[in-house]
């Protein structure tokens, strides 16, 4: 097939690891005879240096004439003393809502290869990690009303979470659904006992739940929910989260499973266009030395083939192949434990690339 991929780079290590995802796709199109066309669209710091702003008009324009969309990480020192309209990171939060794309997908799963890598204790992790953070993405305190004010206190700043019934239903019924072509649990995170918007984000979910019979639901203040991925994170399958708790929950759940460079993500609106990044940012203190861990910008890409262009046996192959060339002991610098073989970023795509096309 022919497919047409808007890649945006981004700053810190996003140069490094996208290159490492096109390697990888490089692969797949060679083994499977597809042809992937690449544009390059700017955003994040990159796109205020050259254009003035996080997300120039044309960015828009040329992920919505896409199949797919995937992205490395935007952000970094250079640009964080700019006004909030400004900074790199307000050019990730409008894209996502420019696509409308509301539903974050993030697994978090602990390969075999690396229970030396979690730094939770053997026992804990024994049972293994595989769990989906769904993330609402597009509402919430992200995009509630915000801004400073002269009171009587002084200099006060507010930010506000709000959803709507609407926003909570949409995303409630990604998160089912995906339960339900897995082990059929949904645990809802909120924090009910304080706040408003969480009591109608319980109430809400408990009524899509309705119509899932087959899927168990409990729910979780976040609190809580944040020591449960340390106590014993096998008891998680899919998590249900506000925007907010789910871009903190699921930092936490990648480090679980061995490193926040492991986990990749998909962002899903009501279309097939999608865009596929990994959770962690970019890094700023290793960007440029070729030491980052491509693998969750690989494995983003391997969640674009399958869920934006169909390719389900692509995406197969892709995941077994990070999944061999761990267990063949290859480590970047964040994984790396003594008696495992420490490579580069570029090393570790090339070596992921070389499997794809031995499989
Ligand atoms: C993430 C990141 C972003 C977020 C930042 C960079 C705006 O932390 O994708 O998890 O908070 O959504
Ligand atoms: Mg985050």
């Amino acid at each position: 097939m022919k497919a047409k991929i808007a890649v945006i780079r981004g700053d810190g290590i996003g140069p490094e690891i996208t290159d490492a995802a096109l390697t990888a796709l490089g692969a797949i199109a060679t083994k499977f005879s597809h042809e992937f066309v690449y544009s390059f669209p700017l955003l994040g710091g990159e796109a205020v240096d050259n254009t003035g702003v996080p997300l120039p008009q044309e960015t828009v324009d040329v992920c919505k004439k896409s199949d797919a969309v995937l992205l490395g990480a935007v952000g970094g020192p250079k640009w964080d003393s700019l006004a909030g309209h400004l900074r790199p990171e307000k050019g990730l939060l409008g894209i996502r809502s420019a696509l409308g794309l509301y539903a974050n997908v993030r697994p978090a799963f602990l390969y075999g290869a690396l229970k030396n890598s979690s730094p939770l204790r053997p026992d804990i992790v024994k049972n293994g990690i595989d769990l989906v953070v769904v993330r609402e993405l597009t509402g919430g305190i992200y995009f509630g009303e915000r801004g400073q004010k002269r009171t009587e206190k002084g200099l006060t700043a507010y930010d506000t979470e709000i959803y709507s019934v609407h926003e909570i239903e949409r995303i409630a019924k990604i998160a089912f659904e995906i339960a339900q072509k897995r082990r059929k649990k949904v645990t809802s995170v909120d924090k009910a006992n304080v706040l408003e918007s969480g009591r109608l984000w319980r109430g809400t979910v408990n009524h899509v739940a309705a119509a899932y019979p087959d899927v168990k639901l409990d729910h979780m203040l976040v609190d809580n929910c944040a020591m449960q991925i340390i106590r014993d994170p096998s008891q998680f399958d899919v998590m249900l989260c506000p925007n907010m708790f789910g871009d903190i929950l699921s930092d936490e759940a990648a480090m679980a499973a061995g490193s926040i460079g492991m986990l990749p993500s998909s962002s899903l609106g009501t279309g097939t266009l999608g865009l596929y990044e990994p959770i962690h940012g970019s890094a700023p203190d290793i960007a440029g030395t070729d030491t980052a861990n491509p693998i969750a910008t690989v494995l983003a890409a391997g969640m674009m083939l399958s869920t934006s262009l169909g390719l389900y046996r692509e995406t197969e192959i892709l995941q077994l192949a990070v999944e061999n060339v761990l267990d063949a002991g290859y480590r970047t610098a964040d994984i790396y434990t003594p008696s495992t073989k420490k490579v580069s970023c570029s090393k570790m795509a090339e070596l992921i690339a070389l499997q794809i096309l031995q499989l």
